[in-house]
């Protein structure tokens, strides 16, 4: 198994060119069902891409990836069209359960894996087939598989979600771009790649409006033959980078991004003591010497999120003082903490808040990925570590950050993969 060895302490300048983001991608290829033909550019090419291609490959689209210039084409005749996502495609990349909605609703049938559990949680999909069973729905689970159908097609509905789930909300609104009649969803996760997808179907022809939480979508059968779509930049990427910049940073510039995205993370990072200096899509940002405590909360966007609470505690176990967060998405995210804690970081849990005591010297060791985004902050840690830390598992790391340690040591980090 690979694994990244990294010699702390080195401080990194340069530029780095934010990629395409991993989740609005999965779901516009998954909107791809509702298609002819597609022409996606600024994609990320990440573990979970290709899974979802594959997937989308066995469904029966004729897929074409140039990888050079990180565009994938797609071609859907819809004919010979595979209505299976199968265990074995589902299982490894969760996001697979976002064809179900497009599939009922443009073939009236559709057999998904349950995706199953992961580290941080259990993530269930009640929410998901809630949804889909008020737009008429017959849904049952079968030997680990989501049987659904609609005979005569989904109707329109309204909708409010119990509580906030992306997944949940990108199905529903797929299965609704083919219903008859208007769907009205209440309590939606309105996320920068949630906001994506929609104005890629809206370059479909679905007329779509979103207002606060609420997305209004007029259900319709015709979709235009061909489209372009640049996906847009990975906000946790970009803030994962941010945090390496306060850490580490001499002067580390962001390029291909859209600041006003990063309003929470970046007034966050303010707070804490970092100097960020924006210039049209691109911010740099400097490291900070006393990075100040602070205490918050992982929300749903526009809040801070919770794919970059791991990395924002390393940079709690730097600032003096006692930090805290609390983990409000996931059951489970906290297990990168006890590898942080081996590198010297000194953090308590309590339920589901963190107290981080700071500063403290880290030194480097050996350490073990759990799940995407732990494995990253890590990696961060192993960069202001003294010595070496070697960070093992980093398939993890592969399923959603692209180039990583090119990227960084492209910004002078001592970084290789082994
Ligand atoms: C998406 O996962 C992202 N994945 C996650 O990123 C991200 O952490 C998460 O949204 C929250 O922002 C993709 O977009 C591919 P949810 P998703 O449904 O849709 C519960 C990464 O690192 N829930 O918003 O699965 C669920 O258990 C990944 O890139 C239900 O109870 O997240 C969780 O506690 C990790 N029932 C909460 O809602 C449901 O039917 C939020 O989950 C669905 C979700």
């Amino acid at each position: 198994m690979q694994k990244l060895l990294i010699k702390g302490k080195k401080e990194i300048s340069g530029s780095i060119s934010i990629s395409g983001s991993k989740n609005a991608t999965l779901p516009i290829l998954a909107a791809s069902i509702l298609a002819q033909k597609i022409k996606l550019s600024n994609i990320p090419f990440v573990k979970d891409i290709f899974t979802m291609i594959e997937l989308l490959k066995f469904i029966g689209m004729k897929i074409k990836i140039e990888r050079k210039n990180k565009t994938i084409q797609i071609n859907n005749n819809h004919k010979n069209i595979n209505t299976l996502a199968p265990y074995r495609l589902v299982k490894t990349m969760r996001a697979g359960v976002l064809v179900l909605g497009p599939l009922l609703t443009k073939y009236k049938k559709a057999k998904v894996s349950l995706p199953g559990g992961c580290a941080i949680g259990s993530r269930p999909v009640d929410l998901h087939l809630f949804a889909l069973k008020k737009l008429g729905a017959k849904i049952k689970i079968k030997d680990g598989y989501i049987i659904a159908e609609a005979k005569k097609g989904l109707k329109g509905s309204k909708i409010r979600f119990p509580s906030i789930s992306v997944g949940a909300t990108e199905n529903a609104l797929l299965a609704a771009c083919g219903a008859e009649g208007r769907t009205i969803l209440f309590n939606c996760a309105i996320e920068p790649e949630i906001q994506d997808l929609i104005l890629f179907l809206k370059k479909l022809g679905f007329k779509i409006k979103i207002s606060g939480r609420s997305i209004s979508i007029q259900g319709n059968k015709l979709v235009k033959k061909k489209i372009n779509h640049h996906i847009i930049f990975d906000r946790i990427e970009a803030g994962t980078y941010l945090i390496a910049g306060t850490l580490i940073g001499r002067k580390l510039i962001l390029k291909q991004i859209k600041p006003k995205i990063l309003k929470c993370e970046i007034n966050v990072l303010k707070k804490m003591g970092a100097k960020i200096i924006f210039k049209g899509n691109s911010l740099t940002i400097f490291k900070s010497s006393n990075l100040k405590k602070i205490s918050l909360s992982t929300k749903p966007f526009p809040g801070f999120p919770t794919d970059l609470q791991a990395q924002l505690m390393v940079l709690m176990t730097q600032s003096k003082g006692v930090s805290k967060i609390r983990e409000n998405i996931f059951e489970n995210r906290f297990m990168h903490v006890p590898e942080l804690k081996r590198m010297g970081a000194k953090i308590v849990i309590k339920n589901k808040t963190a107290f981080v005591y700071g500063a403290s010297k880290l030194a480097g060791a050996e350490v073990m990925a759990t799940d995407l985004r732990a494995s990253v902050s890590l990696v961060l840690a192993g960069l202001i570590a003294e010595n070496r830390t070697i960070v093992n598992r980093i398939y993890h790391l592969d399923r959603g950050y692209e180039f990583l340690e090119k990227k960084l040591k492209k910004c002078k980090a001592k970084i290789k993969r082994i």
